[in-house]
């Protein structure tokens, strides 16, 4: 077969990106230990249940107006099933798994992210309309997917 001599150059020219790209990424996860966004902290997923603050998972008030909560994920639950927090508060989840990969998300506002066993995720929102929000799963997890779900009451 054959193949034009400029075909050949911009076939070269893609594949010396490609290696390019790769070797970006592999230098930055393993040589500069980035990790994907709202991934904070590592931990270990076999001791959550004995690494502070993950030993007593809820809601802690750090100020007037600011909470930190922290869950722990775990099929097919989230713990703690419900916090209640007053209108206009912000409110930062420290979340983390202590099996396979789980999601987070509270659908209508920008809560939203991964659960990784081995890591603690983050994310923060003010939740200024009162009602209760749904907090889901959104990564398949298994049998009980469906089933995973907590409760944020804002009043
Ligand atoms: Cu946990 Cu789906």
């Amino acid at each position: 077969m054959h193949v034009h001599q400029q075909e050949r150059l911009w076939l070269a020219a893609g594949l010396a990106m490609l290696v390019l790209f790769a070797a970006v990424i592999t230098t930055s996860a393993v040589v500069d230990g980035f990790v994907p966004p709202s991934r904070i902290q590592s931990i270990d997923p076999t001791k959550v249940a004995q690494t502070p603050p993950f030993d007593h998972p809820g809601l802690r008030k750090i100020a007037d107006g600011a909470y930190e909560a922290y869950y722990v994920a775990r099929v097919f639950s989230f713990s703690p099933a419900e916090i209640r927090v007053p209108a206009g508060s912000r409110v930062t989840f420290y979340v983390t798994s202590t099996d396979v990969e789980h999601g987070f998300s509270i659908p209508e506002t920008g809560v939203n992210t991964m659960v990784t066993p081995g890591w603690v995720s983050s994310v923060s929102h003010t939740f200024k309309q009162r009602g209760t929000f749904l907090l889901v799963c959104n990564e398949y997890c298994g049998a009980g997917h469906h089933l995973m779900a907590a409760k944020v009451t804002v009043e």
